[in-house]
């Protein structure tokens, strides 16, 4: 067997990431518990992992212990500001101890703003359609800002814009409002103002303040490259879903498969991007599918599935996003924010996460500026339209018990994080079946 081992810059973050409503529990003033309770979900997200009741407190030693030294996370807006004109000392104050925590433990917090959830009163003026969105937003981001400033320079102001304007606005798999291409189109227009704000502000609050976004980046393929019409389809959606905010952070001109929206104010204002990675999409024409524009995405037979199917294990789609960010944006630091896959038996998961740790590592080879990794994620959480049915975890999470199982997948990114690195040691302990394809002999 080959003995190697890659190893990452020193100083490079290694973490996991986690969401507001998927680990906290008893959410019950956002859009996503009134989505519960108009009965559109088949599972509810209930006491999550508990992290509002104080078990954030096991899991950092979790990650600590386990050689992390940072960590995603974000705060709830409709615990911090309740209601229009009500702010919740107490949660402000639930959350500087959640930092501070994590600043003892050695783990750097990355802290997210906006991750798919807003306060019901937002969400009873239809969420980010209402017209004084950017206003209220960026007075949340102020308040928030004075109050966690002193544990962390690093802000991501909205997560998955894509992903939130299309499934809530879009496709109906998400809490939204009024449905359509171009509703989303209005709410990705909205939420580019939104973090202009939000940049604005937390710069001015905190000069030294590194702030981006994280993009849901989907690189994707037309099914049939010798067809015109999957060729068509794979551009519009690539569009579609991978180029809103980017286009308009480059260009100050929103792109869009409908036409453009001027939004100048948001020009260059990025510190770095987050970039959430997981699989790659096949595009095809299909006539039927008139709610996505006439595409359908899918994975080619034969791909390497998740439980569920939700995820194809292709880690060259990892460096090629990289690559995309890059060429984008010359030397913007970037930041891996998520990457990972549900997967309840851990019999994939260890593959995918010591393919894509060596993509990373071949990304950085070439210069490019990566910063950080955050796993997706370290408990099992609640999936939002999917659920409990999914399974990302590190560590598997017992409902009844509140009781955590470490997976094998766990003591692999442990020892990726201690030695900064992968080795041919580890692949071979943990999924022998590719050591081949990373350490060839
Ligand atoms: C991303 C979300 C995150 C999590 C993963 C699996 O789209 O940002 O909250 O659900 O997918």
């Amino acid at each position: 067997m080959a003995q190697a081992t890659v190893h990452f810059p020193r100083g490079f973050l290694w973490g996991t990431a986690t969401a507001s409503h998927q680990v906290e529990g008893n959410n019950t003033n956002n859009n996503w518990y009134r989505w519960e309770q108009d009965g559109h979900l088949k599972q509810q997200a209930g006491l999550a992992c508990d992290w509002w009741g104080g078990r954030w407190k096991e899991d950092m030693d979790r990650a600590a212990e386990t050689h992390q030294n940072a960590h995603r996370f974000s705060v709830e807006w409709s615990r911090i500001q309740p209601e229009r004109d009500r702010w919740d000392e107490d949660a402000l104050d639930h959350y500087r101890m959640m930092a501070r925590g994590m600043v003892e433990r050695g783990i750097m917090p990355l802290i997210t703003l906006h991750h798919f959830t807003d306060p019901l009163w937002v969400y009873d003026k239809c969420g980010w359609e209402m017209d004084d969105i950017v206003q209220v937003f960026e007075k949340y981001v102020r308040k928030v800002v004075e109050a966690l400033k002193e544990y962390t320079n690093y802000w991501v102001t909205i997560n998955e814009p894509n992903i939130y304007a299309l499934s809530g606005y879009m496709t109906g798999e998400f809490p939204g409002c009024d449905k359509g291409f171009h509703v989303a189109l209005k709410v990705l227009a909205n939420l580019l103002r939104g973090h202009a704000a939000a940049y604005r502000a937390i710069h001015e609050i905190q000069p030294e303040a590194r702030v981006g976004y994280s993009l849901h980046y989907r690189p994707m393929v037309a099914a049939r490259p010798w067809f015109p019409l999957d060729v068509l389809m794979r551009n519009i959606h690539y569009q579609g879903m991978n180029m809103a905010f980017p286009s308009a952070i480059s260009t100050g001109v929103m792109r869009s498969p409908l036409g453009n929206t001027r939004i100048p104010e948001v020009k260059g204002l990025q510190d770095f991007l987050g970039v959430n990675y997981y699989s790659v999409d096949t595009v095809k024409f299909d006539i039927t599918n008139a709610r996505e524009l006439f595409g359908r995405r899918s994975y080619p037979a034969g791909s390497d599935l998740s439980t569920t199917k939700f995820i194809a294990n292709i880690p060259n789609g990892f460096f090629d996003s990289l690559k995309w960010a890059t060429t984008t944006y010359p030397n913007l630091p970037l930041l891996v924010t998520e990457n990972g896959v549900e997967d309840f038996q851990d019999v994939m998961r260890p593959r995918y996460i010591a393919q894509h740790i060596y993509q990373l590592w071949r990304a950085i080879n070439f210069n490019w500026p990566i910063k950080g990794y955050f796993h997706w994620t370290l408990v099992d959480n609640f999936e939002w339209d999917r659920g409990w049915t999914q399974r990302f975890g590190l560590w598997g999470l017992d409902r009844e018990t509140q009781a955590r199982i470490r997976r094998p997948s766990a003591d692999l990114y442990s020892d990726i994080c201690e030695e900064n690195g992968l080795s041919s040691q580890m692949v071979n302990k943990y999924c022998p079946e590719v050591l081949q394809k990373i350490f060839p002999d």
